[in-house]
């Protein structure tokens, strides 16, 4: 399993055309991640079609083998995965490396908790910094035992139980990872396992359990917490799943039409679950124009079409309840932000802190470095812009992160002189292939 970043490669991207045309971008990185790991915790084979195949999701399929499950992949990128049952995961001769992705480390570390064998977990650099005391704090109260560096980081040795007890568990953090992680835990915990959360985070969790035959139940308290309980040991049958084109990577594309007047492009087939279009319900309050066309259901999951036109932009007031909704996309509404009209205030944003990178910080200094008045705290962010593309013309730092990468390199497309990123490399976890077909739409990004 390769490893992005062995060597850096700097991209530099400059002023290019209106974008159009009609294109798909790569399948949902949390759906396919969800797919992987459910199909190897079902009886029979599991069909998975628009698979992501960047880098997180290959550590994924990956780990899955290294526990039992057969993985393969047929030309055409159709996967086939044939599971070993609920409780039947296998002890792994070796590391399970992670690579880059939280979402691969944290699910996974919940699934094995409740299988009685001992695994050891690692990441790159970027994801051996990130916290998991998260997802192990609840996890010990179901009865695994951990061994991790301070903080619960990676790398991680996980004691898995054999006697797993149900809880239920508020979440302290809105996160749908740590969510995951303990309905995954209760898959092989009798009885019933209840989380709680006060924001509602993304629910592929809820939805593909339910696909595959699980009993997932919600409901919302007295004080409006929304509860999800998981009935434990169901027998999960292995199903078809098709996977959307992720609403993360089509922002990236969007926000450069959105940009640059003129563009015309639609991106098809792109998953709109409602708990993931906050960046979307954002552009269109700060003036986009933006369509969703042909609204249907696939595999469970809702999927439209988005035709997006160049438009000009005013800054608006981005709630702390909308931040779970987009918790991916504030550093390229940030972009959208910097060559708005006005000021865009953010708010809500501790948790970009502990993504791939501190998020925040990224952002405020590659703004800096672009010439963009902004204010940044430990929660919020404020981009204030004069409606017009910013100077840009720098180096900007990505510290290992796809999305920081990506966003900057939309703002070159527009700015007035061309953005350096120093390292482009990482975009192949979440967006293999997106240089080519940003460029193929309009976009000039080049080596650097
Ligand atoms: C994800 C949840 C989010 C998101 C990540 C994917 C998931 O993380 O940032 O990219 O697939 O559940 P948190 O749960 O930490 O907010």
């Amino acid at each position: 399993m390769s490893s992005p970043a062995s060597s850096p490669v700097g991209l530099r991207s400059s002023a290019g055309t209106a974008l159009s045309g009609t294109v798909r971008v790569p399948g949902d990185k949390s759906i396919s991640h969800r797919a992987l790991m459910l199909g190897a915790l079902a009886v029979g084979e599991t069909v998975i079609d628009g698979l992501l195949e960047g880098d997180d999701v290959r550590h994924t399929a990956a780990a899955m083998v290294a526990l039992g499950a057969s993985v393969s992949r047929e030309d055409g990128g159709r996967w086939r995965v044939r599971g070993v049952g609920v409780g039947g995961l296998a002890e792994p001769a070796g590391v399970l490396d992670m690579g880059n992705s939280g979402t691969a480390a944290r699910l996974l570390i919940g699934v094995v908790s409740t299988h009685p064998i001992t695994c050891f977990f690692t990441g790159d650099a970027s994801l051996n910094k990130r916290p998991m005391a998260r997802v192990t704090g609840p996890l010990e109260r179901m009865g695994a035992a951990f061994v991790g560096r301070k903080g619960g980081r990676l790398p991680l040795a996980v004691s898995g139980t054999d006697h797993p007890v149900p809880i239920e568990y508020r979440l302290p953090v809105a996160s749908a990872q740590v969510k995951s992680a303990i309905l995954l835990a209760g898959l092989n915990t009798p009885g019933i396992t209840t989380v709680i959360e006060s924001q509602p985070t993304r629910d592929h969790s809820e939805l593909m359990l339910r696909h595959f035959g699980a009993n997932v139940t919600t409901g919302r308290l007295a004080d409006g917490a929304l509860s999800v309980s998981l009935t434990g040991q169901p027998e999960l049958i292995g199903r078809p799943v098709k996977v959307p084109a992720d609403p993360s990577s089509a922002a990236f594309p969007a926000v450069a039409a959105v940009l640059r007047p003129g563009s015309d492009l639609t991106l098809t087939a792109v998953g709109v679950n409602p708990r993931r279009i906050g960046l979307y319900q954002t552009l269109r309050e700060m003036g986009a124009d933006l369509e969703f066309l042909n609204p249907r259901t696939e595999a469970g999951e809702p999927v439209a079409d988005l035709r997006i036109r160049g438009s000009a932009l005013k800054g608006v007031d981005v709630p702390p309840e909308r931040a779970p909704s987009m918790i991916d996309e504030y550093p390229i509404l940030a972009m959208a932000a910097a060559c708005a009209e006005g000021t865009t205030r953010m708010f809500g944003l501790a948790e970009l802190r502990v993504k791939e990178s501190d998020r925040l910080a990224m952002v405020a200094n590659g703004l800096t470095a672009c010439g963009v008045t902004h204010e940044a705290g430990a929660e919020h962010l404020f981009v204030r812009g004069n409606g017009k593309p910013p100077r840009g013309g720098a180096l900007i730092a990505t510290a290992m992160d796809h999305r920081i990468a990506m966003s900057f390199l939309v703002l070159g497309s527009v700015a007035e002189q061309p953005i350096t990123v120093d390292d482009g490399s990482f975009i192949d976890t979440s967006f293999p292939g997106f240089v080519g077909l940003m460029n193929g739409l309009g976009a000039r990004i080049e080596g650097a």
